[in-house]
């Protein structure tokens, strides 16, 4: 039982997947049975346990299961790439003025990639209100800058929030509704393809969140 326990241990993507996913019809039958009960406080506050277990469920699946999909690598333009998810936020705001960045190109798994940058642009707008996103090519790395204009972090917990469910206490409660993911997914993708994420306060205060991926030369 022992070597058993420890081959599972080994494997704790997947048995976090499978926890998440047996998880999943217990919590149906629990939701159609309080939708039986009577409307009343209870209930409701009932539910609203439920929705939290739920999405802490879907994120625990998502999480175990990002890497198990397998995304062929390719060539990316990561120009083109921070663009179109800069698009989709009013509260970004992407420094075009660096020709340079155009047309630089890595080698990565376009999906994954895309999620990384999201992850750090949306830490950027939930905690920051406004991102200033640039890119810039450094050595023989592409580097893109993720500015916002929150609190920052306290220094003493910068590398603590890349763990896994690891939130600064501050930012917990439902409104930001996070569960502390979403910095360890984006650096194990960053590192995947041979580059990393760094944090640190920036002097003119908010946090800077700097991604670094091997240029295709
Ligand atoms: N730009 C930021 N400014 C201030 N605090 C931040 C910033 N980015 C992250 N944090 C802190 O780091 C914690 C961890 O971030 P992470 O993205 O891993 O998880 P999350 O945002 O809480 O949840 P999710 O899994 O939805 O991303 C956050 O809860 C927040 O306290
Ligand atoms: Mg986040």
């Amino acid at each position: 039982m022992q070597t058993q326990l420890r081959e599972y241990v080994a494997d704790r993507e997947q048995l976090a997947a499978a926890l998440a996913h047996d998880l999943r019809t217990p919590l149906t039958r629990i939701r159609l049975r309080l939708e039986l009960l009577r409307k009343s406080q209870l209930r409701q506050s009932l539910m609203h346990d439920l929705n939290d277990i739920e999405a802490i469920s879907r994120s625990v699946i998502d999480f175990a299961t990002y890497e198990i999909v397998d995304e062929e690598q390719e060539k990316i333009d990561f120009w083109s790439l921070v663009d179109s998810i800069a698009d989709n936020y009013p509260q970004v705001s992407f420094d075009k003025a660096s020709l340079v960045s155009r047309g630089m190109i890595c080698i990565g798994r376009p999906i994954a990639l895309r999620r990384c940058v999201t992850n750090l642009v949306e830490n950027a707008v939930t905690y920051g209100t406004k991102a200033h996103v640039s890119l810039a090519q450094s050595g023989s790395d592409i580097l893109l800058t993720i500015r916002d204009e929150g609190p920052g972090i306290p220094q003493a917990k910068l590398d603590e929030v890349f763990q896994p469910f690891r939130r600064v206490e501050t930012s917990r409660n439902r409104q930001t509704g996070g569960f502390g993911l979403g910095l360890t997914i984006a650096r194990n993708i960053a590192r995947r393809c041979g580059g990393d994420i760094t944090l640190e306060n920036d002097v003119k205060g908010g946090l800077r969140a700097e991604l670094r991926i091997p240029r295709l030369t």
